[in-house]
Formats: C-alpha cells, sequence, structure tokens
C-alpha cells in the first residue's frame, strides 16, 4: 500500500476510535501521537521521499495530526463528564439537595399573632370574602347612607350591590355571634377589601385579624389588658397608649399605639420621631352590635379590636412598599427562609 493510502486509512480509524476507559485513550495516544507513534514513523519516512510527492503526502500528515489531536481532546472532555456523573447504583452517595420553600411574610406574621391568642383561650373563626351588606354594615350599626360607610371605601358585587368584597373581618364576628352564645372569644384572620389607589403606602387588598371577646363583665380594663399582653409577646413592648376615637361597631372607641422607642435612626423614622406607632384599632362592642347578633347587652358586654397584618409585617421586617407583599418575586420571599 502505497503511503498516500495509508494514511488516509489511518484517519478513517481515528475518526471512529472510541475511548470507554482513560487507559485506552492513552495507548490510543501513544499509537498515534507518542515519540515512537505512527506520526513520528510517518514524518522520518517522510523525509525520504521524492519532492514531487511531499506537497501531497505533508498534507495528508498534517491532517493525520490534527485529527489525531482533536480525537484525544475530544475524548478527554468525554470521558471527564462521563466520570464526575455518578454511579447510579451506588447507595452511599449524599441526595440532591432539596429547595426548601419559605413562608410569606403575612403568613409568618398571622400565624405568629394566631399562637399569641391561642394562647389565652381565643378560637379562630373565618367567613367568606364575598359578603352580605348586613353582615359587613348593616349588624355592625352601618345602617344604609350611613355616611360611617364612607369610611371604607367598597367594591360592591356589579349585578346585586347588596353583595359586597368585604371591607374588614369584623363580618365574620358578625356571624360567629350569630352562631355561637357567649362566652366568646375568637379571632378572624383574613383578606379583605378596599376601593383604594395602590401605592407603595396603601393597596386594594390587606389582611386583617380582628378579635372579639363577650362575657358578662366583661370591661374596658379587660381590653387594655389584652392588648398590652399582645403588644409584649408580639413586639417585646407593652406600654401601649389608647387615643379617643370612632368607630360605628364599637363605643367607646380607641386607636391603639405602642411606645417603640427612639433607640436609632430607624426608630426615629417609623415613628416619625415621636417613639409611638398606631397598631390598631378597638372598642367595647356597641350594645346595638349585640342586640342584632341576637346577645342581650343587658347580661353581656365586650370588646373588640381589629389590626391590619400587612402593616404589621412592614414594621416587623422594616419593609417599604406593601406592593411587594402581593408581588410574589421570589427574590423578595426567599429572604424570610428563616424567620419562621
Ligand atoms: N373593623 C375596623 C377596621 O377595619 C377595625 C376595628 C375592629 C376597630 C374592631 C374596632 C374594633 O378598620
Amino acid at each position: 500500500m502505497q503511503m498516500k493510502d495509508k494514511i488516509k486509512k489511518n484517519i478513517i480509524e481515528i475518526e471512529s476510535f472510541v475511548a470507554n476507559t482513560n487507559e485506552d485513550l492513552e495507548d490510543f495516544r501513544i499509537k498515534y501521537l507518542g515519540k515512537k507513534g505512527l506520526l513520528a514513523d510517518y514524518f522520518t519516512d517522510f523525509k525520504s521521499l521524492d519532492n514531487d510527492k511531499k506537497k501531497d503526502v505533508g498534507q495528508l500528515l498534517n491532517q493525520l495530526k490534527t485529527t489525531a489531536q482533536l480525537k484525544v481532546e475530544n475524548l478527554k472532555t468525554k470521558l471527564l463528564s462521563k466520570t464526575s456523573k455518578p454511579k447510579l447504583n451506588d447507595l452511599s452517595r449524599p441526595g440532591d439537595s432539596i429547595q426548601i420553600g419559605s413562608r410569606h411574610p403575612i403568613s409568618i406574621v398571622k400565624n405568629r399573632i394566631i399562637d399569641i391568642f391561642s394562647n389565652i383561650g381565643f378560637t379562630i373563626s373565618e367567613g367568606p370574602e364575598i359578603e352580605d351588606d348586613w353582615h359587613n354594615f348593616s349588624a355592625l350599626n352601618l345602617p344604609e347612607h350611613h355616611p360611617a360607610r364612607d369610611m371604607q371605601d367598597t367594591f360592591f358585587v356589579e349585578k346585586n350591590p347588596d353583595y359586597l368584597l368585604r371591607t374588614h373581618t369584623s363580618s365574620v364576628q358578625v356571624r360567629f355571634m350569630e352562631n355561637n352564645k357567649p362566652p366568646i372569644r375568637t379571632i378572624s384572620p383574613g383578606r379583605v377589601y378596599r376601593n383604594e389607589a395602590i401605592s407603595a403606602r396603601s393597596h386594594c387588598f390587606f389582611h386583617q385579624i380582628e378579635g372579639l371577646c363577650i362575657d358578662k363583665d366583661i370591661s374596658f380594663a379587660d381590653l387594655k389588658q389584652t392588648l398590652e399582653y399582645f403588644t409584649n409577646q408580639l413586639f417585646g413592648k407593652s406600654k401601649i397608649r389608647l387615643r379617643p376615637s370612632y368607630f360605628p361597631f364599637t363605643e367607646p372607641s380607641a386607636e391603639v399605639d405602642v411606645y417603640w422607642g427612639l433607640n436609632n435612626e430607624t426608630d426615629y423614622k417609623m415613628t416619625k420621631g415621636t417613639g409611638w406607632l398606631e397598631i390598631m384599632g378597638c372598642g367595647m362592642v356597641d350594645p346595638n352590635v349585640l342586640q342584632n347578633c341576637n346577645i342581650d347587652p343587658n347580661e353581656y358586654s365586650g370588646f373588640a379590636f381589629g389590626l391590619g397584618i400587612d402593616r404589621i409585617a412592614l414594621l416587623l421586617h422594616q419593609i417599604e412598599d406593601i406592593r411587594l407583599l402581593s408581588e410574589n418575586d421570589i427574590r423578595f420571599l426567599e429572604q424570610f427562609k428563616a424567620s419562621f
């Protein structure tokens, strides 16, 4: 066989070569590219060739060389990826790591508040988000055309305005009173809706927890004591102040501020330099409301309070924009992994 044909045959051999182990590959490399390998032999022979043949054979020899070199490189990477892949039947290899999710900051705060009130005997009650006028307004001492209805901009169901998206979870408390006899101790967590422009500070839906306690001889002092216990548990701060306020369903009514302190720059910013933070509304359940729910106001009295979970989540985690809570951006949510 002529030298040219031999080389062509070698090129074909090289192209179809496969190596299963590193040893196979090394043998291959030595055979073709080693110091005493085929290529070296060919180059020795090449020197004694007639000049007119040198051009063709030279080109072929170069082709042989690059084909062999390329083959070695390709097989090397192939073998490497093969060996770094764990064998499927190796039972001692570590399991694949699992991506652990995180709770939503709203859920974290909600669960925390539920825990705090469960510890002092409050049950959890829930109700529908699409409510009727009675449970959201009328039973709560907000008759039709009452100006206080404007306090809570409402989304009505277009085809039947007797139905609406509840504006607070006080509606759940009405349902609870209708169906349960005192003593009552319950908290109602849930999503509520208001027709408000969306901005960093307000959204058209948010989350509330409202509490209700009804029994014989429940007084304003019980309310205050309960709130002090709550703020101490949640924030580690039990200094509160009650500012007179107005809600149609409670009388008297108050706004609750907790003393946050002025220990650093963030405190100043959060409390606008006052040290006080408003956290909820509360009051003694209006006798009209008890009556509307078939509870005798001469026998029973009670207190109620309501707070926004979103607002507390923003406060506790120093989040500046309420919209982050509903955007489901995984980069935001992942930050709460440790805060169970
Ligand atoms: N329902 C009131 C609100 O949504 C909060 C509240 C509840 C106030 C109970 C007093 C008593 O703003």
